[in-house]
């Protein structure tokens, strides 16, 4: 049985295909409309989450099936003293697929190693968030019609943000790409991160200021700060407005670098720019739901479903 929980989860090739897939949704969502008659997805969300439940839920309907679920662990076994491991073997008698979200790193894991249908990790803690790693590179190969050659900033919270960690995670698989980390100290990329690319011979730089590496980019990645994660109320007011994306410092952009943002948005992007066409990141919510339609349907194909 085939789960996602990690991007390298797939092969350059499957995600390939899966893109395909995906764009050919788009295109004619009517062709797809009854591909999951009678199949249900279960979301079991242990923490909060705006599109990434909405937008699986919305796929599901989508290729008409069902969805069933619960949107916080509150309501849910899991307040009695239920484990994830139970939890899960429940599911599985209740629907076909199953999308997690959890505050514990590594809980998806543990439910795939339990579960009796495919699981997809819908972000575990600061760890990993690999649908929205699909979403941001279909949006980048749709909207930049290639995954590779990419100069690409990554600004924000570089060191909770797990979608920051999941697609740098998949994105070191495609050629002659250079990262730049622009990041307060304290909100540096993780050292295994850094580690890895050292390992792979990758090129990154880490900068404090974001206009001096602005013109250089042909994607920028912006990120809210993870308030939830952080230990002390203190650092997260210190921090929380360090960069601020607004028209005046997009003048200092190239004129098609593209503007992404895994959404929510708090105060690191000014509503001033949404208006500018390099800002992507709506298009990129909508992206989400295609991607998830194809992954959907793609894990119940392998399961046998
Ligand atoms: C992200 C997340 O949950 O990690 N949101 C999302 O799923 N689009 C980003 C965030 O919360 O900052």
């Amino acid at each position: 049985m085939r789960h996602l929980m990690n991007p390298l989860d797939f092969s350059v090739e499957e995600l390939d295909q899966l893109f395909r897939l995906a764009r050919d949704m788009e295109a004619d969502m009517p062709k797809y409309a009854h591909s999951c008659a009678g199949k249900k997805l279960a979301t079991c969300f242990y923490e909060p989450s705006t599109r990434t439940r909405l937008s699986f839920e919305s796929a599901m309907l989508n290729l008409g099936g069902s969805v069933l679920g619960f949107s916080d662990a509150g309501s849910s076994s899991a307040s009695k003293g239920e484990s994830v491991a139970d939890t899960i073997r429940i599911i599985s008698c209740y629907a076909d697929i199953c999308a997690m979200r959890h505050p514990k790193e590594g809980a998806p894991m543990v439910a795939a190693s339990y579960s009796g249908v495919p699981v997809i990790n819908a972000g575990d803690g600061g760890h990993q968030h690999p649908t929205q790693t699909l979403t941001d590179l279909m949006t980048i190969r749709s909207l930049k019609g290639r995954l590779s050659d990419l100069t690409i900033g990554l600004c924000g919270d570089l060191k909770f943000g797990r979608t920051v960690h999941s697609l740098i995670n998949a994105l070191v698989r495609y050629d002659n790409i250079r990262f730049l980390f622009i990041s307060p100290e304290e909100l540096r990329v993780p050292d295994y991160i850094t580690e890895m690319l050292k390992e792979k011979g990758i090129p990154y730089e880490e900068v404090i200021r974001l206009e001096e590496i602005l013109p250089r980019l042909d994607l920028l990645y912006m990120t809210r700060v993870q308030k939830e994660r952080f230990f002390n109320e203190e650092d997260y007011v210190r921090l929380k407005d360090f960069y601020i994306l607004d028209k005046a410092k997009m003048k200092l952009a190239s004129e098609d670098m593209l503007v992404l943002h895994p959404l929510p948005r708090v105060n690191e992007i000014s509503v001033d720019v949404d208006d500018d066409p390099r800002a992507v990141y709506f298009k990129q919510a909508q992206y989400g739901v295609y991607v998830r339609m194809a992954l959907i349907l793609t894990l119940l194909d392998w399961a046998g479903a």
